[in-house]
This record gives structure tokens, C-alpha cells and sequence, in this order.
């Protein structure tokens, strides 16, 4: 049984399962929807609501920002070390097109595993790569586990932390980067989303979390310096901003002074 914050996993399946249903997807995720649920597209609806009712590309856009991160990191600059931190639904083990060699380790609640495999396996999904993953809580100690399933830190990784952050008490946050960062060398990378404090100004969404049990944690306004400070040179973009450049506009334009979800691409600062 899931938890609420593992149950959110199931939202953002929902997501990727309607973006693939569109004909200008920006990705194609054929393992979504049945990850998703009819659970999962409920809460995907209730989400939207908050928002007025308007669908918003920002999980579709994040989705596909960071396929981007990923391709690049193995394809440019021939990263073959994956860790998808929170992994959750995320089926890029299936749907990418990986290189020969590839290891993908993916690091999540072991419930989540578990009605992950349960849902895959019957649908014969065969990973494009080697797909390992490992069960750890990652407000605790979690990297022992990583290393025991074979991780190797003498080798760079891409590192990504999609949809988790918000979630975690701040403390949690800070440990859990400078872990990935004392496990990178030099030419690591890593992918990850915040959400700026302006979101908790938003009450419906603010009191929709909070009623499902995965109240919203953590917020900041310095994503780039709480990576510094954490061993991580990043680079900021913003959801709506990467939803123009990817043809994806927000369909009711954002008021000069709304919120915005950043997503960033850091590198390992050297120590
Ligand atoms: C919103 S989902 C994001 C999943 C996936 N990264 C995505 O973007 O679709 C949040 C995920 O974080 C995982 N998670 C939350 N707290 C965690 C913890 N303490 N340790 C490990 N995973 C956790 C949940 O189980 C869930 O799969």
C-alpha cells in the first residue's frame, strides 16, 4: 500500500498518460496510463481544478526538459551512469532510447517498486538498458543501498531528482544533495525541480496536498544557491519558459507575478 507522497507518483503517471494521448505530444509514454489508474487520473483531475479547471502543460514540459538532460548527458557527453532519485512511475527505462552499456538505477519507497513491477510486469515491459533499482527512504541513510546494487562513484552519473523536493522537510533537501554530490565526480550532472514559496499562497492547492496527507514541505527562492551550497553549479529555467520553447504555451497566459516552477541542470562544482 502506498503511501499519500508515493500515491503522487500516480498523479504524475496521469499526466504523461495524457500528454501521450495528445498528436503534439512532446513524449510518448505507453506504460502511463495503466501506472496512472483511474486513482491516478482522479487526483490528475482535482489537480487541475485548482488551477481553474485549464490544464497546464508543466508536468509534460518537465517531463520532457529533463528526457532532454538525460539524452544529452548520455549521448554528448557519454554519461553511462543513471540514478533517477524518487523514480516513482517513471518508465524512461522502457520509453528512451539508451545506449549500449547503459546502467539505470532507479531509487524509490519499496511499495512504489512494488506496484510498479506489478503493473510492468504483465505488460512484458522490457527495459532499454540495465535496469536496476533499489528500496530506500531518502530522508534517511540511502546511498549504502545504491553502492550494495552496484552504483560505482569512481564514474560520472546524471542524477535526477524530478517531483521529489517539495515533499522533503528542508533539512532532508540539503542532506540529500550534498549526498549526491559527495557521490559525483567531476563531469556529473543533475537534473532537479523546486517550487518557489509563492506557491503557498496558493491555498487550494496548498489545501489539496495538505487533505491528501503530502502537505507541501519545502519551497525556495534560491534554488541555484541552495545547489552552491550543496556542491552543485546550476543553471535555472523556468516551467512556463521551457513551455514556450518547446511550442507548449500556457494556455491562460501567467500574471507578471505568479509563481513559476524552476527546473534546473547542475554540474558537480569542483571541490
Ligand atoms: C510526485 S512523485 C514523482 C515521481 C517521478 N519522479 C515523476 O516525476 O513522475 C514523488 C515520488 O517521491 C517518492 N518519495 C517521496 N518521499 C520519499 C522518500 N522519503 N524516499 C524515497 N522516495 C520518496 C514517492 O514515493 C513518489 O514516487
Amino acid at each position: 500500500m502506498m503511501d499519500p507522497v508515493g500515491f503522487t507518483s500516480r498523479l504524475t503517471a496521469a499526466a504523461r498518460a495524457r500528454e501521450t494521448e495528445r498528436p503534439d505530444r512532446l513524449f510518448r509514454d505507453e506504460f502511463a496510463a495503466a501506472l496512472a489508474g483511474p486513482e491516478g487520473f482522479a487526483f490528475l483531475e482535482r489537480h487541475w481544478m485548482v488551477f481553474g479547471g485549464t490544464p497546464r502543460p508543466n508536468f509534460a514540459v518537465r517531463t520532457r526538459f529533463f528526457d532532454d538532460f538525460l539524452l544529452a548527458a548520455v549521448r554528448v557527453r557519454e554519461i553511462r551512469q543513471v540514478v533517477l532519485l524518487a523514480a516513482g512511475l517513471d518508465s524512461r527505462a522502457f520509453r528512451l532510447e539508451w545506449p549500449t552499456g547503459l546502467r539505470l538505477f532507479e531509487i524509490d519507497q519499496e511499495e512504489v517498486l512494488d506496484y510498479k513491477a506489478s503493473v510492468l510486469g504483465p505488460l512484458r515491459a522490457t527495459p532499454r538498458c540495465e535496469r536496476i533499482t533499489v528500496a530506500a527512504d531518502l530522508r534517511k541513510e540511502w546511498s549504502r543501498g545504491l553502492v550494495d546494487a552496484g552504483y560505482r562513484a569512481t564514474e560520472p552519473t546524471a542524477w535526477l531528482l524530478e517531483g521529489l523536493l517539495m515533499y522533503l522537510p528542508a533539512v532532508a533537501v540539503e542532506r540529500l544533495l550534498a549526498e549526491t554530490a559527495r557521490l559525483s565526480v567531476q563531469g556529473a550532472e543533475l537534473g532537479v525541480d523546486t517550487l518557489p514559496p509563492g506557491f503557498l499562497e496558493m491555498r487550494q492547492f496548498i489545501e489539496l496536498y495538505a487533505e491528501r496527507g503530502c502537505a507541501v514541505a519545502f519551497t525556495t527562492d534560491d534554488p541555484v544557491g541552495l545547489l552552491a551550497r550543496c556542491g552543485w553549479r546550476a543553471g535555472l529555467h523556468s516551467t512556463p519558459e521551457e513551455g514556450v520553447r518547446l511550442g507548449r504555451p500556457w494556455p491562460v497566459p501567467l500574471a507578471p507575478d505568479a509563481p513559476r516552477g524552476a527546473l534546473l541542470i547542475a554540474e558537480r562544482a569542483a571541490p
